[in-house]
């Protein structure tokens, strides 16, 4: 059989995906399993999107991208009327872009992926504070690329703090630093940084004439932290900045897979289109839908407000669980938990808590399933005994799924006493399933 190549095989498994076989199993043996392992939001996606994908066709305005009986390809850079309603979308945050500077990719994910490409050579570094989006991690060190952290703590609700310090030290040991990678409101902390914070990073990228990747896919769900800060925000710091952007979360349209790069750099711009032109385009109907749901102006306003209600659940009956810390979160809708120590003083596994949650425990046939942290680091430790909760179902559902979780660690740590040996490992082996 011919060898799949080195870099093919370094990509690491999902930590979020690997525990879908435990899941399926989970519910083929009749338990309830509340969802909270993955950012897949529940919330209905606008109307006004629905009715665009279903009135499309062929019109004397809306000709581009259409030809009278092909959907043909969009340009490489995306439909000129989107990108152009792009632009009124922004200035409402006080980013102030013509449609030049916005390039339509497929997902946040596609951004991310260009940009990576587009600061970094092989054996270049990108800078980030930890924990960070799980597929940071992949992208950046796919090619060869490395991702250098900037550990943060949930004692310190995961703020940046001396930011600065901590990024000379770094470049002081590292060659090749050419870039700060930032998420704000972060998954997987719900982080939002302030105008202090976001400064820091301006000018330490000033300083050191490093990019700034600033992702702002979450930009809208802030609680109390408005108006959010964007790295866009910046005056003289427009060839360093690249913002990467995406309409799956606050349009609840991660299916459409509709993003966007965003620089006033013109060199990026140019690097960018480069790499839009080698995938021809994003698809021309999901382009209709993203511009149709621009013109809905209180879509965005429920879905925070509904993820506040959430936070504020999670938050009340996460406070009540005893020798476990979790984040305060500002903002999006994730929330991390430090799972403490075993009664013998050791830390918890989470992997080993989030396969016990779906194979051994429920509560009246019900269980709660949560990311295991490691992989939202670089150095996997940090993470062991942390799992993140994502608030993507109903106030009740998620008031009821987090008591249970609570429950869960409680039965978690009585059933460690007389099972000494790793029961995920065990299981993956028994069940041949890859970790
Ligand atoms: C911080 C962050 N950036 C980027 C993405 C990618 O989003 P998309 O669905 O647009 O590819 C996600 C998705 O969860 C995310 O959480």
């Amino acid at each position: 059989m011919p060898e799949i190549s080195l870099s093919a095989k370094s990509v690491p498994p999902s930590s979020i995906r690997k525990f879908m076989p435990f899941i399926d199993l989970a519910r083929k043996s009749g338990k309830k399993v509340y969802p909270l392992h993955i950012g897949q939001p529940d919330l209905k996606s606008p109307q006004e999107y629905f009715d665009a994908l279903r009135h499309y066709e062929w019109k004397e305005d809306l000709k581009e991208g259409f030809t009278e009986s092909t959907v043909a390809y969009a340009k490489s850079g995306g439909l000129d009327a989107y990108r152009t309603a792009l632009t009124e979308y922004y200035a409402l945050y006080d980013i102030i872009l013509k449609p030049d500077n916005i390039i339509i990719t497929m997902g946040g994910s596609e951004a991310l992926e260009m940009a990576f490409k587009i600061v970094a050579d092989p054996g270049e570094k990108i800078v980030t504070p930890e924990p960070f989006f799980l597929a940071y991690f992949s992208r950046v060190q796919s090619e060869s690329r490395k991702l250098l952290p900037i550990t943060t703590s949930i004692d310190d609700n995961f703020q940046l703090k001396d930011f600065k310090p901590k990024l000379e030290d770094i470049i002081r040991k590292e060659k090749g630093v050419k870039a700060i990678l930032i998420n704000s409101p972060n998954n997987p902390t719900g982080a939002v940084y302030d105008l202090e914070q976001m400064k820091a990073v301006a000018d330490c990228a000033k300083e050191h004439n490093l990019f700034v990747i600033s992702d702002e896919v979450y930009r809208e769900i802030c609680f109390g932290c408005e108006p959010h800060i964007s790295a866009m925000h910046f005056p003289g710091l427009e060839d360093n900045v690249i913002m990467v952007d995406s309409d799956s979360k606050r349009y609840n349209l991660c299916g459409a897979r509709l993003g966007r790069i965003v620089s006033k750099n013109p060199k990026v711009m140019n690097a960018a289109m480069k790499l839009a032109q080698i995938r021809l385009s994003v698809s021309t109907t999901e382009q209709l839908g993203g511009m149709a749901v621009l013109g809905n102006k209180h879509y965005i306003q429920s879905v925070k407000e509904e993820y506040l209600k959430r936070r504020n659940v999670a938050r009340e009956v996460i406070s009540g669980g005893e020798g476990i810390k979790f984040s305060r979160p500002d903002g999006a809708f994730y929330m991390m938990v430090d799972l403490g120590n075993h009664l013998n003083g050791e830390k918890v596994d989470a992997e080993e808590f989030a396969w016990y949650m779906l194979q051994e425990f429920d509560k009246d046939g019900k269980t709660t399933s949560s990311a295991p942290a490691g992989e939202f680091y670089v150095n996997k430790k940090l993470g062991k005994s942390q799992v993140r909760l994502a608030f993507v179902i109903n106030e009740d559902a998620l008031r009821d799924a987090c008591s249970v979780f609570l429950e869960g660690i409680y039965s978690f740590k009585e059933w460690k006493k007389a099972h000494p040996e790793n029961g995920y490992i065990k299981a993956c082996d028994a069940l041949e399933i890859l970790r």
